[in-house]
Formats: structure tokens, C-alpha cells, sequence
């Protein structure tokens, strides 16, 4: 079953955000905000804190899964406003979100967008910029954090979408947060979408890392929750669809022998999709020759995608 609409999932656990930008409120003793979001939702995110009555002075952690605008741009004004709030990313998310080139280009995307929806810069005076994002904490692999009321926050490192990727993991709720970082299940689709942006091998890997965990609720960042035996089910499905699509795209690189004629293809199936909408089609170009590469074994892996991403 899907969950897009705000409100509580579970007595600990509030989705908060929209179907483009969802985040979680993980609530123990302490409360842990999951998702950075997306700067044209803060004052709904706002909101959305007033009418659940969240007492912002019990929000001690604001966890950003990656370094793509759609994943933190919320959080320069959560920074600014929640001053208290202890940031946590992977280590080369942090590296990432304090580098200048790929922060000017995420101040660029947002400025774009926020113009594009007739949104202000500024909420309560506060600006919707992106900047570079102090990380108080970095995670690695099967690092924790007691959060209290019996909740732990649990850590993986998942990168394969992008290098950076971070998935946070509840087991006393069996809740997986992985971002992007795992397929999506598009409404209306029986495919999975696949989301390995930077490198199959890598996505594949995170993929089997994360396998053996309980599950019966995943928290994407886009489109809300998956609950019961889809939820279940989702990791051995997503790493079927992974490995059937990197088959595809080879077999079809044999007939056509034309990256840029693959490209092209594979962008218009995934343009066609409800969540890459938004997404210029020249981005979109781009997202899908760096993972057709990858699925073809063209690309060195350590090279980082300064790409924007969905
Ligand atoms: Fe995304
Ligand atoms: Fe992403």
C-alpha cells in the first residue's frame, strides 16, 4: 500500500512534505527529521509542524540521505531557524555540500525553480538560498543513534544513485529510509523505476548490503511510504529490476551500436514517467548518459557526477 498524504504513519513515525519532497519525523524521546527537502516546500513543511503540534525544541537530528538539490533544500533555512539541530550525511555528502561548484549549482537550480513557481526567496525572513551546509556528524556503516522510547536510528552507506547516498534504517519499526537509493514504485507502473544514476555496480552492492534487513516500511523521499508485502518484497524486486534493466540497455546497445541513439531512448521511457516530469529534458539527457554508461561499463566509477538529480 502507498502513503502520500502528510500526517502519521505510525504513533512514531509523521510523513511531513509533499509527494515531490517527502520527509520523516522519527519520534522517540527525541525526534529525528529525515529528508532534507526542497526550499518551495518550507513553508508548507512550516505548516505542517503547526497542525501536527511539533515541538520543534525536540527535533535533535536532521538526516540528509544525498547531496542532490530535491534532498536538501530545505535545509539552509532548517539551519538558520532550528540552530539546535545536529546535521548527519555520509562523509562525502559532506565533502559535497561544502564544495563550491556543486553548491553553486544547487543555488542556481533552486533560485530556478523557486522563480518557475512564483515562490518567494524568503520565509519569515529567512533565505531560501542554498549555501554551504555545516555537518556536525558524519555516519559510516552500522553506526547508530538512540533516539529514546525504544527507537534507533541505524546507518548504511548505499551509494550506486548517487556516490554519496546514506540510508537510515528503524529496526524496532522495520522502517527503511533509503532516498533514492532504491527503486521507486510508480503509481500505475508494475515496473520498478530504476535509480542507478552513478554506477550500477555500486547500486547493486548497496542493494545486497541492505537485503538482509527486516522491512515492512519504506520512507522514499519522493511519492511517500510503502507499507505491508510490497515493502517486504521491495529489495530482492529492486535488485531483479536493476539487474533486468542493465540487461536491456546491453542488449540494446548491441543492436543499435549508437550511445547517443540509447540515450535518447532510455531518456524518453524515463521522461515519460510521472516523477521525472519536472526535470528538463536536457538534465534528464545527461542523468541518463552517465547511468547508460555505467550499465555498458564506460565510466570510472570514482568520478564524481556534478549532474543535478531527480
Ligand atoms: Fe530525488
Ligand atoms: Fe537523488
Amino acid at each position: 500500500m502507498r502513503i502520500q498524504k502528510a500526517g502519521a504513519i505510525t504513533d512514531q513515525i509523521l510523513l511531513l512534505g509533499s509527494r515531490h519532497g517527502s520527509m520523516y519525523l522519527i519520534m522517540g524521546d527525541k525526534y529525528a527529521l529525515l529528508g532534507g527537502g526542497v526550499a518551495w516546500e518550507v513553508p508548507r513543511l512550516e505548516a505542517q509542524l503547526d497542525r501536527f503540534q511539533i515541538d520543534r525544541n525536540r527535533i535533535q537530528y536532521l538526516v540528509i540521505s544525498h547531496a542532490h538539490h530535491d534532498h536538501c533544500g530545505a535545509v539552509p533555512y532548517l539551519i538558520a531557524r532550528y540552530p539546535h539541530i545536529q546535521k548527519i550525511a555520509s562523509p562525502y555528502c559532506t565533502h559535497i555540500l561544502n564544495k563550491s561548484q556543486p553548491v553553486h549549482l544547487m543555488r542556481e537550480v533552486n533560485r530556478k525553480i523557486l522563480e518557475s513557481l512564483n515562490r518567494p526567496h524568503f520565509h519569515d525572513g529567512i533565505s531560501l538560498d542554498f549555501r554551504p551546509l555545516p555537518i556536525e556528524r558524519q555516519v559510516a556503516d552500522g553506526d547508530r543513534i538512540e533516539l529514546g522510547g525504544g527507537l534507533t536510528l541505524r546507518f548504511y552507506l548505499t551509494p550506486g544513485h548517487s556516490r554519496c547516498s546514506l540510508t537510515a534504517y528503524v529496526p524496532e519499526l522495520k522502517a527503511l529510509f533509503p532516498a533514492d537509493a532504491l527503486p521507486f514504485p510508480e503509481t500505475g507502473k508494475r515496473e520498478l523505476t530504476v535509480t542507478a544514476n552513478h554506477d550500477y555496480d555500486e547500486y547493486i552492492r548497496s542493494l545486497e548490503k541492505i537485503e538482509p534487513l527486516s522491512i515492512r516500511l519504506v520512507g522514499y523521499e519522493h511519492d511517500g511510504v510503502l507499507t505491508g508485502e510490497e515493502a517486504a518484497a521491495i529489495i530482492p524486486k529492486s535488485l531483479a529490476a536493476t539487474h533486468d534493466q542493465r540487461h536491456r540497455i546491453r542488449k540494446r546497445y548491441e543492436e543499435l551500436q549508437d550511445i547517443d541513439l540509447l540515450v535518447e531512448e532510455v531518456a524518453e521511457k524515463y521522461r515519460s514517467l510521472e516523477l521525472f516530469q519536472p526535470v528538463p529534458f536536457d538534465i534528464m539527457r545527461a542523468i541518463t548518459k552517465r547511468m547508460v554508461k555505467s550499465a555498458l561499463g564506460l565510466i570510472d566509477p570514482s568520478k564524481v557526477n556534478r549532474s543535478p538529480k531527480t
